[in-house]
């Protein structure tokens, strides 16, 4: 399974790129209005790109499928490698396969469904992002929705990436690989959390104690 941040911030983005465990960056709205409002969005998505390279999703804000298709066209006008994240509603879907018919990129976000990511599969979408969080939190089994849409896909031989999104923690992250997505996009918090554990640190602060121990051993019979 591939790992997206899902991230707006570009010190997170850099931090988390150098680590190189991630494949491409999504964002949406909601997190680009968590960044510095003085700095315009189209420069911030730039500088995104120029830090990963790779994946990046950029979201329009339209709800008709005409003033996606312009938003779309002014975020490829920014960078021709972007991938358009589109809201999983009609007019997304009539956007949707106007730009897979162009070979654009799609991600079609908001999806809590199988029947909802099928229909983005079918409209041409490349991603369909299925969100996990927001399930759990309406105490709807979000692992569930992610294996019925796998065996749907691996049953009909469907060709869109299944993107677990709206990750919470790292639990969220291992039962997506688990029940078969191919990539889940992981905020900063949780991507850092994922890669810890306790008994790491512990069994490392044992082996730096027991080599330095050893170095002054040495030292001692060297005197
Ligand atoms: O960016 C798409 C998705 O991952 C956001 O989910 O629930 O964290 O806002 P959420």
């Amino acid at each position: 399974m591939q790992l997206y941040l899902d991230s707006a911030n570009l010190e997170h983005i850099n931090h988390a790129a150098s680590l190189g465990i991630i494949s491409g960056v999504t964002t949406n709205p909601s997190l680009l209005a968590k960044e510095d409002p003085s700095v315009d969005v189209r420069d911030r998505i730039k500088e995104i790109y120029a830090l990963v390279g790779g994946h990046l999703s950029v979201e329009v804000v339209s709800t008709d499928a005409d003033g996606m298709l312009k938003e779309a066209d002014e975020i490829l006008s920014w960078f021709p490698e972007a991938t358009i994240k589109i809201p999983m509603i009609p007019a997304g879907l009539t956007a949707t396969r106007k730009l897979a018919d162009q070979d654009i990129p799609v991600n079609m976000t908001l999806i809590f469904s199988p029947t909802q990511a099928l229909a983005a599969n079918n409209a041409g979408a490349t991603y369909v992002s299925v969100f996990m969080g927001r399930l759990d939190d309406i105490a709807h089994n979000s692992v569930q929705v992610i294996e019925d849409t796998r065996e749907i896909w691996d049953m009909q031989g469907l060709n869109s990436l299944i993107l677990a999104a709206s990750i919470r923690h790292p639990l969220h992250i291992q039962e997506a690989a688990r029940a078969g997505a191919d990539i889940s996009t992981v905020p900063y918090k949780a991507l850092m959390q994922s890669l810890k554990h306790p008994l790491t640190d512990k069994g490392l602060d044992a082996f730096l104690a027991d080599y330095h121990k050893m170095q002054e051993e040495i030292a001692k019979l060297k005197a």
